[in-house]
């Protein structure tokens, strides 16, 4: 239980995990990697490559044998004896980095349908989902069901991965790096498709990302990894007033932000947490006019 007496939906307590433990290559990945989600949240999980994303979805995916730290689902530590780990599976969608990896059948249609069918949906509800999923990531079930996976753009292999994942509807959605190899318009695309979906539905929203700039479209708090540790976590816009510690850390900086450090150098105090291309501007704008 938190302090506002509120239980997140998802939580990591003091997670350390080493590849490889006890052997000559052991590497630490993460350490006492500590944080909550909440119900309805949009949470980014962001750091440079290798900072240790992935270790923490795949720990949600309950992957890893977790021998320090604890995973909370709903308040329940989702190692403890008894605990229904399908009911984390049925909870907690995932779309790993390598989507590819997740693609089970040949036709786009198939592949979508594979985890309704599994769970047990019949098959109008499994068409149903299949179709409401494909349509919300633009992939227009008519024109879509019937293709070869392998024949999709790797964009649209991604969206089908996600497609996938959709179709169970989880209350969270967990998708780490989801924008990597895309191109500038695959991109605008998917983001416009996540903040859509996002809205429409009361999601929980997990995203990893190397990028603060899609990143800060799409969510609300930033969960900031450094070589394996949280070395922030707040807002948004509280993350990117921190903008020199950012610009440290290899990750990708928001077009604004670097903009906004540009003109710091003529404008002292020039604040940096701006999300919009306009909000530059009218920030430029200001201190034109006083100037
Ligand atoms: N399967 C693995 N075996 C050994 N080391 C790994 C493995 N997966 C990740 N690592 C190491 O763990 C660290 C964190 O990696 P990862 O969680 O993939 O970070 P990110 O997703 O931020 O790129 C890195 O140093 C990486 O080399
Ligand atoms: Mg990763």
């Amino acid at each position: 239980m938190q302090p506002d007496g509120k239980t997140p939906i998802l939580e990591l307590k003091d997670f350390s995990y080493t590849y490889l433990e006890g052997t000559p290559r052991a590497s630490e990945a993460v350490r006492d990697v500590s944080f909550r989600v909440d119900r309805g949240e949009r949470v980014g999980i962001v750091g440079a490559t290798q900072s240790g994303k992935s270790t923490v979805v795949d720990s949600f995916a309950h992957l890893l044998r977790l021998k320090s730290g604890q995973v909370f689902y709903e308040g329940e530590d989702v190692a403890a004896p008894g605990y229904d780990r399908g009911r984390l599976r049925r909870e907690v969608g995932i779309v790993f980095q390598q989507p590819d990896s997740q693609l089970i059948e040949d036709v786009v249609g198939a592949d979508v349908a594979f985890g309704p069918t599994a769970a047990g949906l019949s098959a109008s509800e499994t068409r149903e989902r299949v179709e409401e999923s494909l349509n919300t990531l633009g992939l227009p079930y008519a024109e879509y069901r019937l293709r070869y996976v392998h024949a999709l753009s790797g964009g649209q292999r991604r969206r089908v991965a996600i497609a996938g994942v959709l179709a169970m509807h989880t209350p969270v959605l967990v998708l780490d790096e989801p924008m990597a190899g895309l191109d500038p318009r695959g991109r605008r695309e998917l983001l416009d498709l996540l903040i859509r979906l996002q809205r429409d539905r009361e999601l929980t929203l997990i995203v990893c990302s190397a990028s603060l700039t899609d990143a800060s479209l799409l969510c609300d708090r930033f969960v900031v990894l450094d070589r394996g540790t949280v070395v922030m976590d707040g807002p948004v816009r509280e993350v990117l007033r921190e903008a020199d510690s950012l610009a440290e850390l290899d990750i990708t900086l928001p077009e604004t932000v670097v903009g906004a450090r540009e003109m710091q150098k003529l404008f002292p105090g020039f604040p940096t947490e701006l999300l919009t291309e306009e909000e530059l501007e009218s920030e430029l704008l200001k201190r034109l006019e006083t100037a």
